[in-house]
């Protein structure tokens, strides 16, 4: 199963003004972004996506979303809704929110044995790597990602593409291999 984790270095942690999801720490990108991880047309993908949330007013914390989403179209205002409901104590079967930092979630993953690739235009050409085993792939916002993450760099190129454009690559880039 592949595993993305997002890196928002101001997404909110408590209700925001879903009115204005770029106003709230990106909630648009947010929200872009799981889409591109788990929609395809007319389904869901098995994949799991987990934000990672460094913004006010109770960081850090984690919202983690999987195919058992329910209720959820793949359009960013509904999205965005979800996040702040999930904020605000909801539940949906396919959303848990956790308190925990970004440091916690990549050392969690490692334990679970996962293959942990940071999306970095600097890093190694994803061409070049043979085998993706368990993979999680960590890619940051519109600020970019801490600099001191375990795991190998990947780079899918040396332009500098939206968080989304790096899942969609991904995904399509690993459904045309079809091994994970
Ligand atoms: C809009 S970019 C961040 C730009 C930010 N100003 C920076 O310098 O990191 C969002 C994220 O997408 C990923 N990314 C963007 N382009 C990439 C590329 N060509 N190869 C690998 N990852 C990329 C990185 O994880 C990056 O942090």
């Amino acid at each position: 199963m592949r595993e993305f984790i997002l890196y928002s270095q101001k997404g909110p942690t408590g209700p925001f003004n879903v009115k204005d999801l770029p106003g709230s720490g990106r909630v648009d990108l947010i929200a872009r972004a799981v889409i591109s991880a788990l929609w395809i047309s007319h389904k869901l993908r098995d994949n799991v996506i987990h934000i990672s949330l460094n913004g006010p007013p109770n960081s850090p914390k984690v919202i983690t979303i999987t195919s058992n989403i329910r209720r959820v179209s793949p359009d960013e205002r509904a999205i965005g809704l979800w996040i702040n409901k999930i904020l605000y104590g909801k539940s949906n079967p396919g959303i848990t929110l956790r308190d925990m930092s970004f440091g916690k979630l990549i050392e969690e993953k490692i334990n679970e044995g996962k293959n942990v690739f940071v999306l970095h235009e600097g890093g190694e050409d994803v061409l070049n790597v043979k085998d993706f085993g368990n993979p999680v792939f960590v890619v940051g916002d519109n600020i970019g990602l801490p600099d001191d993450i375990d795991g190998k760099k990947i780079s899918i190129g040396p332009t500098s593409y939206l968080a989304s454009q790096c899942i969609t690559f991904l995904n399509v880039f690993l459904d045309r291999q079809s091994s994970i």
